[in-house]
């Protein structure tokens, strides 16, 4: 996505920020230009407490004096912000492109809305995928072991030519879903192996997605909402 449709898109997304409000804060290129804006927004006097997803997130949000909570601290969480790497027509999202979605459902889990950001390139018809898999290492040929006997392609994630490691010191495997029918299904099959930590396939769906069309920022509204969204 280019920087400028996510500088609009971080400049609509403030507009969900109110004083006093507590705010998940996600991770990956999207969320970061969010943050900074969110920084700006906290210099100019704006009170707002944040819960990272991520050791990175934290790091940018500590340096821009944002206020952090642990997700022990904080009694609720108002609003999650982040970005995503798919969703289809029915709001379903695949996300942890930046290793992060463990955290990232967590804090959506907790969250009583949940906002994503995500430019045009992100919308498909359905989901293909990959999927990340975050597992613990010791149970990485078990679950090779699983997705080669559904004759499922899965590819372990590297960085700088050594496996990538998440802030919880697991793995990830990206999953491909070409042979996979039933998104939703696998993924729980998945999430039932022993070893598995979590997937980036979504359940809790966005409430609203903003996204950038033709120049303009428009606001989209999970299917199931009756709250019309448009133009922003
Ligand atoms: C990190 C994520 C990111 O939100 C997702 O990968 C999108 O990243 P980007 O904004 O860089 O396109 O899920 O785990």
């Amino acid at each position: 996505m280019y920087e400028q449709e996510k500088t609009m898109l971080a400049e609509a997304a403030i507009k969900h920020v109110k004083n006093g409000m507590v705010i998940g804060l996600g991770t990956g290129s999207t969320t970061r230009s969010f943050i900074d804006v969110l920084g700006k927004w906290v210099k100019a006097g704006g009170q707002v407490q944040g819960v990272a997803t991520s050791d990175e997130t934290a790091a940018q949000a500590e340096r821009l004096s944002i206020p952090l909570l642990s997700l022990e601290e904080a009694t609720r969480i108002d609003l999650i912000i982040d970005g995503i790497d798919q969703i289809d027509q029915q709001f379903r999202v695949l996300k942890g492109g930046g290793g992060a979605l463990f955290r990232e459902k967590v804090v959506a889990l907790m969250s009583r809305e949940v906002l994503y950001l995500a430019d045009a390139s992100k919308f498909v018809h359905h989901l293909t995928g990959p999927l990340p898999v975050e597992i613990d290492p010791f149970a990485r040929s078990y679950v090779e072991r699983f997705l080669q006997d559904k004759h499922v392609d899965a590819t372990l994630r590297e960085q700088d030519g050594k496996p990538f490691i998440t802030d919880g010191g697991h793995l990830i495997l990206d999953v491909d879903l070409k042979r996979v029918q039933d998104v939703h299904h696998f993924a729980k099959e998945l999430k039932s192996l022993t070893g598995v930590l979590e997937t980036g396939y979504f359940e809790r769906q966005p409430d609203h997605v903003l996204t950038v069309e033709q120049g303009q920022v428009r606001r989209l509204v999970h299917p199931e909402l009756r709250d019309g969204g448009g133009l922003v």
